[in-house]
């Protein structure tokens, strides 16, 4: 049974490969570092054993109305917003394709609808790192913010009500 956790010390992120050196590297080296530091936190999909099949982080953010849609940001006034950042997401190679970033995602979600009962937010903002990311965000409900830009957003009231 597939189970999404914290991840620390137990779980194995030395054989983790999404096919993104970045991310690889950032879950090996980084990921418990920043969790300490209280900067992200990063949550392991796992089964049976400590081998972890995919992983997200989440962080607070600040955006600007100008970095939302634009139909959206009219009902914000102009100065900074609170919101949560999915600073990454990845499913491990030999997984992907299974539904695991969706579960992933999904969670993800969720964990920012309790974020924002807690201490309030606009939205969940994602940089994705080429189209054919951006592609899947979409898939989601997540919309672009511009043409130029690969960030997606998406926003409290679509968090609320899925
Ligand atoms: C993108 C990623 C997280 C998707 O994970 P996954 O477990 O393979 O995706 P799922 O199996 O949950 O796919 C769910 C749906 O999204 C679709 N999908 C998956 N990857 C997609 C992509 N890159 N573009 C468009 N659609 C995609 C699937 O076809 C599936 O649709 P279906 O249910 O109609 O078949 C994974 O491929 C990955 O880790 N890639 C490398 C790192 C990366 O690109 N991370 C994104 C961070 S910016």
């Amino acid at each position: 049974m597939p189970k999404i956790e914290l991840l620390d010390g137990r779980h194995d992120r030395t054989g983790f490969d999404c096919g993104v050196t970045a991310l690889n590297n950032f879950l090996k080296a980084t990921a418990r570092q920043h969790a300490r530091k209280g900067i992200s936190r990063t949550f392991v999909l796992t089964e049976e054993s400590d081998e972890i099949l995919g992983f997200f982080t989440l962080t607070l953010c600040e955006i600007i109305a100008g970095d939302i849609p634009a139909k959206l940001a009219r009902e914000y006034p102009a100065h900074s917003l609170p919101a949560v950042r999915l600073a990454r997401l990845a499913v491990s190679r030999r997984h992907q394709k299974k539904g695991y970033g969706e579960l992933l995602l999904a969670d993800a979600v969720s964990r920012t609808r309790l974020i924002a009962g807690q201490a309030g937010l606009i939205g969940l903002l994602v940089d994705a790192k080429d189209e054919s990311a951006s592609r899947f965000y979409q898939r989601f409900g997540f919309t672009t913010i511009s043409s130029d830009t690969l960030q997606l957003f998406m926003p409290i009231g679509t968090i609320l009500s899925i």
